[in-house]
């Protein structure tokens, strides 16, 4: 795991009693339910929950795609809704089924949400969209390639650069290892580790991979019964008793990823966590 903040780190993002509810004519969906969870400047928290528990909506809630039906979202002091179009440039997403526009380069994808705000001239963008291709170990001859000659692993470092352009010190993630082969999903850990630390960025993660999720996380969220039952590190949260939480953590899946764990040196042990 990334070692956490201070515990007097700035808050970035701060939900209080959040409400979500989709109406159907079949009658009301409740995903959200009085849900609490406040995020510090530094901290790689992870969502976890089952499929369906809304951790894909709580995102674009915090992007300011969505909003709740009731209670509020602030995101840097600001409700995601009122933030103008510069200031929505301080949140970047890599969206759970991100496609790259096929029609488009690489570079041209990465370079998209710069494109759309018509701040800069031409130049400047390619230039800001070519240190965003190297900064996630992309080569600059991939820049013309289309999406359809990239690896699975590819693509998703260039929705990754896409998510950066804007310089964004906060980062929304859905499944970003999601689909990747073991090889290629520790490798993009790598990369999202060491941009962590060089960039600063505050990090909420939404992953169903337990290697990912103990690899890069400083706390773990569980969403269960249509709120945040419990956050902390690995340790506290396994302890909750709750059924889901015995299903993910302790089912075998769970078990070999906690071995894992519980193998690291004296000293970095999950007691430390
Ligand atoms: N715009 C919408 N209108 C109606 N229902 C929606 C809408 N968006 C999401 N939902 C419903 O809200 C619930 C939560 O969806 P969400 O995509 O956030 O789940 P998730 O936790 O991300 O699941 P997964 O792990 O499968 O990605 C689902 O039941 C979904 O069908
Ligand atoms: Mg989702």
């Amino acid at each position: 795991m990334i070692d956490a903040p201070a515990s007097d780190a700035p808050v970035v993002v701060d939900i209080r009693k959040l409400w979500t509810v989709f109406h159907s004519p079949e009658g009301d969906q409740v995903v959200h339910r009085d849900l609490d969870l406040s995020i510090r400047r530094g901290e790689v928290l992870s969502l976890v929950g089952g499929s369906g528990t809304g951790k894909t909506v709580l995102l674009r809630q915090i992007l300011g795609l969505e909003h709740p039906s009731r209670g509020e979202v602030t995101v840097l002091g600001q409700r995601p809704g009122q933030l103008g179009a510069r200031d929505a440039a301080k949140v970047g997403m890599l969206f759970q089924h991100g496609a790259l526009f096929s029609a488009f380069s690489v570079l041209e994808n990465i370079a998209f949400p710069l494109r759309e705000l018509r701040l800069l001239p031409d130049d400047l963008i390619r230039d800001a969209a070519l240190v965003k291709l190297q900064m996630v170990g992309l080569k600059p001859e991939h820049a013309n390639r289309s999406p359809s000659d990239l690896s699975g692993g590819m693509i998703k470092r260039v929705a990754l650069a896409r998510a950066l352009i804007m310089d964004a010190p906060l980062l929304l993630l859905d499944e970003p290892t999601a689909g990747l082969d073991p090889a290629a999903s520790d490798s993009f850990c790598d990369l999202l580790r060491s941009l962590h630390r060089e960039l600063g960025l505050t990090v909420v993660m939404v992953t169903h991979d337990l290697d990912t999720l103990f690899d890069l996380s400083t706390r773990i969220a569980v969403l269960a019964d249509q709120r945040v039952i419990v956050s902390g590190r690995p340790r506290e949260v396994i302890a909750y008793e709750h059924p889901f939480i015995q299903d993910y953590f302790l089912g075998g899946r769970g078990k070999r990823a906690m071995e894992a764990l519980h193998e690291t040196p004296a000293g970095d042990t999950p007691a430390e966590r």
